[in-house]
């Protein structure tokens, strides 16, 4: 194959849809078909309104306001769009799996396999096939396989197929991802077939400089993808293990992040405590390594990694234990504002966000959330809390009423302060900068309370306003150490 010119993705996602929008905008020439079996996810895509694309993101209203239906397209048409592609990136979800072998620690396979089933049979004369999604090392051979063994049970056609399967996995992150996708650190290439990397290469080189794109093996490749996320993760789960260290010896931890950051051989990025990561890819990548290192016999690399995902489990606990601790050690019945909900700022997915584990803590001691997010939709909320609103558990308690749990509510605005106990500041969204809080503390309940979990308030403001306030990681009003 000499020529490309069209280019299929399955999986119109958080990393598929962004992902080939700026492909789009920086290949006019070619043609980007983005498939899904999710029929409400396409339909989102394809919504004039674009304030209802499936995925915010700053910045990618306007690629797709640019490229839509010009060299690129959402439909669910899989079979079409397989068929006329010269290359197919697979960008499914990859979940850990919940059941069987590896259970808690593998990645659950079956919607890369489906894909890899579907491109066999679709798919005509030679076509390249990407894995985009993070994968488990030596996943492209169990593609290569499936598509070779399917190929040759239908060599009744007349067509010949051939396949060749590379690893190109995405590091963008959410929130910054077309920023990410326009100047990559690197681009990684993975494969066997010289000509096929280079073929994709080319497709990278109309916008990325030569010198950023790497080429390695395929098993470097995915390997690579996995222990990036890893070292990102525990660079996280160290600065909040030493924030807590900060909170009982009367250090900040803020000053401890620049003072190490400056040393140039650790570096200032990704050294903020927060309420721990969240996010679709640090756990389930953490652990993937960790059941590779089981299953080749590696324990002691097993359990170093684990203790990784261990310790933000701990530190999510650790926040909510806080908030109960501070308010007199009972939250039954008092309301408390949550600003975020995404697990981070600039996104509206909330995988794995922290505010999860500390919302169910909260309503479990028997708090009445008010949560307020500027993109998450309360249906989600409603998905990940496994709870619906406020309303119908105040109806379900009058069964139970013995249970005790508190409730949560949602609103998008930020006139929720009257008779709030509490404020916790879960994720860091530029508006709860700004937030006046002189005149928020008139409208709380006393003594009023601001937790904030990613340092992020006006400090003199908040104390001015008379409100008490906890911030992750600063001991510095601790008044007495009894530590020698
Ligand atoms: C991550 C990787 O950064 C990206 O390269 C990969 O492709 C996907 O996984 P993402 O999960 O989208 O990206 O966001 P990231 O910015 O890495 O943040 C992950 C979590 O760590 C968030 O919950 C964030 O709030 C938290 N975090 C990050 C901190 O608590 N402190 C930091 O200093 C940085
Ligand atoms: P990511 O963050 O990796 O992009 P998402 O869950 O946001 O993950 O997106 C993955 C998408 O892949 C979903 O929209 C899902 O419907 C889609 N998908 C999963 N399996 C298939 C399949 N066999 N064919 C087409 N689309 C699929």
């Amino acid at each position: 194959m000499t020529l490309i010119k069209n280019i299929c993705c399955i999986g119109a996602g958080f990393v598929g849809g962004p992902t080939m929008a700026v492909m789009a905008s920086k290949c006019p020439d070619l043609f980007f078909h983005v498939v899904d079996i999710n029929k409400k996810r396409i339909e989102a895509w394809n919504n004039k309104d674009l304030s209802k694309l499936p995925v915010f993101e700053p910045g990618l209203k306007e690629i797709i306001t640019r490229t839509r239906n010009k060299n690129l397209f959402f439909s669910n048409e899989i079979k079409n769009a397989v068929e006329s592609a010269d290359i197919i990136f697979i960008s499914v979800n990859t979940p850990t799996k919940t059941r069987g072998l590896g259970a808690g620690k593998s990645s659950d396979l079956k919607w890369v396999e489906a894909c890899a089933r579907q491109v066999a049979e679709f798919s005509k004369g030679d076509t390249i096939v990407v894995e985009k999604s993070t994968l488990p090392v030596r996943t492209a051979e169990v593609i290569q396989k499936i598509l070779n063994s399917l190929d040759s049970e239908s060599q009744g056609d007349t067509d010949i197929k051939n396949f060749s399967v590379l690893s190109n996995p995405e590091f963008l992150a959410e929130g910054t991802a077309i920023e990410d996708l326009e100047n990559p650190d690197r681009v990684l290439i993975g494969g066997e077939d010289k000509s096929a990397m280079l073929l994709l290469s080319q497709i990278y080189e109309n916008w990325i400089p030569k010198e950023k794109i790497l080429f390695t093996n395929i098993w470097s490749s995915e390997l690579a993808k996995l222990t990036s996320n890893a070292f990102l993760a525990q660079r996280v789960s160290s600065i909040n293990s030493i924030s807590a260290i900060c909170e009982v010896t009367g250090a900040n931890i803020k000053e401890v992040s620049r003072a190490i950051g400056r040393d140039s051989r650790i570096g200032s990025k990704f050294l903020d405590s927060g309420p721990g990561f969240g996010g679709s890819c640090f756990k389930k990548d953490i652990l993937n390594l960790v059941y590779l290192a089981e299953y080749f016999g590696l324990e002691e690399v097993a359990k170093f990694w684990e203790e990784v995902v261990n310790i933000n489990n701990w530190h999510q606990k650790r926040i909510a234990k806080i908030v109960v601790k501070k308010l007199f050690g009972s939250i039954s019945q008092k309301k408390i504002v949550i600003l975020g909900f995404a697990f981070k700022a600039n996104t509206n997915d909330t995988r794995e966000s922290a505010a999860i584990r500390i919302c169910k803590d909260l309503i479990e001691e028997g708090a009445e959330l008010v949560i307020h997010d500027p993109k998450v939709n309360p249906l989600q909320i409603e998905i990940d809390l496994e709870m619906k609103q406020f309303t119908e558990i105040k109806n379900e308690s009058i069964d139970n009423s013995n249970k005790n749990y508190g409730s949560w509510t949602f609103s998008n605005h930020l006139n929720i302060f009257d008779n709030a106990h509490a404020v916790l500041v879960l994720t860091e969204w530029e508006d709860y900068k700004n937030i006046k809080w002189f005149n928020v503390q008139k409208k709380m309940a006393k003594p009023a309370w601001v937790f904030d979990s990613r340092s992020i308030v006006d400090v003199d403001l908040v104390k001015e306003s008379g409100i008490n306030l906890w911030c992750l990681g600063d001991g510095s009003s601790k008044d007495e150490i009894s530590y020698f």
